[in-house]
Parts: C-alpha cells; sequence; structure tokens
C-alpha cells in the first residue's frame, strides 16, 4: 500500500493545528501509521530540504523548520501521495485553494503549516530519514 511523509511545520503546532490536519486525513479515510511530535535538527532539517540549498529561502527555511516542534508523520492508503498533496493545496496559501490546508488557514509561502512528498521516490527517502521501521504500524482498518 502507498505510503506517505507529512510534516506539520512550526507555524501548524503553533496555530493549533495539529487536530485539524490529523482529522482531514482521518476523515478522508487514510490511515496513520507513524506519529511523532519532535525538535528538528538543523542537519536533519538540511538533508529534508537538500533540494532547496541553492535557493535564496534556504537559511531562513532551516531557521524556521528547526524554529519550533513539528509533528512528522506517515499516512497509508491508496493513491496518498497526490491524494494529500490536494489536501494539503498549492505551495504558496495564496494560490490555494479554499477547502484545502493551506487555502483555508494560511496567506504566506514561507508559513504554509505542513509538508507533504511531492512523489514515490521522495515519499520513501523522506520516510526513511524521518522515521525508523520500528516506528512504523502496519495496521489495516476492519470496518
Ligand atoms: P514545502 O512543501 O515544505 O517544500 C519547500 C518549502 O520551501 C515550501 O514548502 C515552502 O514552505 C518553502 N518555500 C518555497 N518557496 C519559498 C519562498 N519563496 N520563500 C520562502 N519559503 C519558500
Amino acid at each position: 500500500m502507498e505510503r506517505t511523509f507529512l510534516m506539520i511545520k512550526p507555524d501548524g503546532v503553533q496555530r493549533n493545528l495539529v487536530g485539524e490536519i490529523i482529522q482531514r486525513l482521518e476523515t478522508k479515510g487514510f490511515t496513520l501509521v507513524g506519529l511523532k511530535l519532535m525538535s528538528v535538527s538543523r542537519e536533519l532539517a538540511e538533508q529534508h530540504y537538500a533540494v532547496h540549498k541553492d535557493k535564496g529561502f534556504f537559511a531562513g527555511l532551516i531557521e524556521f523548520i528547526t524554529s519550533g516542534p513539528v509533528v512528522a508523520m506517515v499516512w497509508e492508503g491508496e493513491g496518498i501521495i497526490a491524494s494529500a498533496r490536494k489536501i494539503i493545496g498549492a505551495t504558496n496559501p495564496l494560490s490555494a485553494e479554499p477547502g484545502t490546508i493551506r487555502g483555508d488557514f494560511g496567506v504566506t509561502v514561507g508559513r504554509n503549516l505542513i509538508h507533504g512528498s511531492d512523489g514515490s521516490d521522495t515519499a520513501k527517502e523522506e520516510i526513511k530519514l524521518w522515521f525508523k521501521d520500528e516506528e512504523l504500524v502496519s495496521w489495516q482498518p476492519t470496518i
């Protein structure tokens, strides 16, 4: 079954949106298989965002992601990578559709509440980077 990595960023945690965000994925019908509140080291943040290391916003992005706790999650379900990105909305919250997480709760690209893996290779890499195998629980809803 397909899995993706989602991370509620420090702004999502500080604005008390953790429950709201998890609820949107749960009620859609996806399955939570990994969850932890954690501080992010500079090393982990730089590894996670390595693809953006030459961008002008990189230093600010690392500063921000390491500024307060995040909620790291792995979710499972058919088509979840693309579907979660739809639920999250466009990177810039001002362009994100109403009804999406960023469209409903955000206004600033640097404070866009949540990160979601953008493809299957990235999802595998990010899950491996953020979670140990034993931190993930394989289970299937029976209802
Ligand atoms: P995310 O999906 O986590 O992936 C890369 C992040 O870089 C992105 O969300 C934004 O939060 C951030 N980002 C992208 N463009 C900019 C920008 N122009 N200024 C600041 N941050 C940005």
